[in-house]
């Protein structure tokens, strides 16, 4: 499946949440936590992400965004996404408070980079052995976020 069409389909999906796993609906308590295949899974899902980034002409724009040092970036991103779908708070643990569009708010970040961003983890999303509806349950919960990066990314540059 090419990128675009990936990312027409994420925006189509986008607002349909209440996808179940076998004992409760992902979303509640450490459900996709667990679907994500808990920290390991998480951590290795990121990797594969910027493995990805930055093996693939497709999206050299977003890799270059990011420091020449990806270890950070790295870690930043798998304990937050820990977090983020109910796991451990493993990024305030290391790093504190996060507010998803204000640390992206420097950056120029239009709907191009935001899909690059996108098609990057739906393609790495898809390569993990995750189950197929927790797959497009992830997706459609990541297109809100970098949705709103976008937009706060937008507001900015309106204002300089
Ligand atoms: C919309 C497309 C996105 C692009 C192009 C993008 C790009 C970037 C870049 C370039 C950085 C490094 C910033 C720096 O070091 O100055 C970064 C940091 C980060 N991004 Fe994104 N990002 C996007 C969406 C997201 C989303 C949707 C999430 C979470 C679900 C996320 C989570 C993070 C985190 C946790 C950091 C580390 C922040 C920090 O502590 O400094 N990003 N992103």
């Amino acid at each position: 499946m090419c990128g675009l069409v990936a990312v027409k389909q994420i925006a189509a999906f986008s607002g349909k949440v209440a996808l179940m796993n076998s004992e409760r609906p992902y979303g509640t308590g450490d459900a996709s936590f667990l679907a994500a295949g808990g920290q390991d899974g998480i951590f290795k899902l990121v990797h594969n992400f910027f493995d990805r980034m930055g093996s693939d002409e497709r999206f050299v724009t977003i890799w270059n965004m990011h420091p020449d040092d990806k270890t950070i970036s790295r870690d930043k991103l798998a304990r937050f996404l820990c977090g983020w779908l109910g796991g451990p708070k493993l990024y305030s643990e290391k790093y504190g408070a996060i507010g998803i569009p204000r640390v992206h708010a420097h950056l120029p970040i239009g709907t191009a980079e935001r899909d690059q961003w996108l098609t990057c983890m739906s393609e790495s999303v898809a390569e993990q052995a995750f189950a197929p509806e927790f797959k497009r349950y992830l997706m459609e919960q990541l297109f809100v976020p970098a949705e709103a990066v976008r937009r706060r990314c937008a507001a900015r540059e309106s204002e300089l």
